[in-house]
């Protein structure tokens, strides 16, 4: 009998919403089926003022709410289809949603994802679990990052210290160390893709630097980065994690405002930052680390894992594919994983990491309408 759930994940990069199917009958989750759904133009860009970062939040949140929860139902049915798989095969939905504002560092923390997860359930006729951040923020968590419980599950080794790494619009990494597995620890090092992203969007006009090429071409302009490399986020110690609410083209103008760099060498710069924030971060808490498994978008930008590579000298630099799950589909793949979770009444998060006072069920279900039972 499989054992099946959905993810549905949509990150802080906005590129589009993952979708997996995923059978996690033997320990191994085996990813049956994936498909990636963009966003409608329109409500991507809706999606990006409500992020704050073009004009303050507005009346229209209710409106893009039930929006993103019907292309988030759209995308899972268009999943089912691909899959060939009936929506009462499936237990659970896991739905992230959107996030659009995440500051667990305010006077009254909070993290808020939408996609409302009545509209999916009633669409797709599947269970669906949804807004996981804000159990952990009740317990005094960050609400972030989560995906390191699934990573614990999925990647921990017996006999070999790893490090995973995902690089979405923010990077984070997960610590497996094997003596002891009740220390997972793990946070978000800063900015992944999303800095990348904003400067080729402006510079290149096109969503992203592909493949790295353009950073590639520049050289590191040293100053420039040893100048962002102050940034308290940097400095600070875990717990802690961040989003596009900091991270964002107004943060890069503060360091870029009296300098001469060239458009092309503060896109060389920029990936050097990614980087080398990653590999501190992991040379700092993790170093006894012998392998890093990177997942994540940012797999694909050839330049950013060559400069991860050259600045972690001593560990083998891999992606999850290595480990049997292909590093588009880990997030997804980790909230379809905590529906599992939810439903078994088991802990998602791991205090280590968000700085919760304890572990608890994140999440919460909301049933399929009657009339769609069979
Ligand atoms: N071919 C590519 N070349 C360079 N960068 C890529 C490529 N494909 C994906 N990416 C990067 O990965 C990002 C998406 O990664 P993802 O893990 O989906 O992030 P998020 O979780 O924030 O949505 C894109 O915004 C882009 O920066
Ligand atoms: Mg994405």
């Amino acid at each position: 009998m499989a054992d099946l759930f959905i993810g549905l994940m949509s990150g802080t990069s906005m590129d589009g919403i993952d979708t997996a199917l995923v059978d996690f009958t033997s320990r191994q989750p085996n990813i049956l089926a994936t498909h990636n759904h963009c966003y409608p133009a329109v409500l991507q860009q809706q999606l990006e003022n409500a992020l704050g970062l073009a004009a303050p939040l507005n009346t229209d949140l209710a409106t893009i709410d039930d929006a993103v929860g019907d292309i988030f139902s759209v995308a899972t049915n268009e999943l089912l289809g691909k899959a060939g798989i009936e929506a009462e095969q499936v237990t659970a939905i896991g739905s992230h949603g959107q996030t659009i504002r995440h500051d667990p560092d305010a006077p009254k923390p909070y993290s808020l994802q939408i996609g409302n997860p009545n509209i999916i359930a009633r669409n797709t006729g599947i269970d669906v679990v949804a807004d996981f951040r804000r159990a952990d923020i009740e317990a005094g968590g960050q609400g972030a990052p989560l995906v390191p419980a699934f990573h614990q599950a999925v990647f921990a080794d017996n006999s070999e210290d790893r490090v995973i790494l995902n690089i979405g619009g923010i990077a984070n990494i997960t610590i497996l160390t094997p003596a002891n597995d009740t220390q997972v620890s793990g946070f978000d090092t800063g900015p992944g893709n999303t800095l990348m992203d904003n400067w080729a969007q402006t510079h290149l006009q096109t969503s992203m630097d592909i493949n790295g090429d353009w950073a590639a071409a520049g050289q590191v302009d040293t100053a420039l980065l040893e100048h962002m490399l102050t940034d308290t986020y940097f400095q600070a110690v875990p717990p802690k994690s961040t989003g596009r609410e900091y991270f964002n083209p107004h943060w890069l103008s503060q360091y870029t405002a009296d300098g001469d760099a060239t458009a092309n060498s503060i896109q060389t710069t920029l990936c050097e930052l990614t980087a080398r924030t990653a590999a501190t971060a992991i040379q700092l808490y993790a170093d006894s680390a012998k392998r890093l498994l990177v997942c994540g978008g940012g797999v694909h930008n050839l330049q950013l894992m060559k400069r991860l590579a050259a600045n972690l000298p001593g560990l083998t630099v891999d992606t999850t594919a290595t480990c049997g799950i292909n590093p588009d589909w880990v997030e997804a793949a980790a909230f379809a994983w905590l529906a599992k979770q939810h439903l078994e009444g088991k802990p998602g998060n791991i205090p280590a990491v968000t700085g919760a006072s304890e572990a608890v069920s994140l999440g919460r279900l909301v049933r399929q309408p009657p009339e769609n039972v069979l």
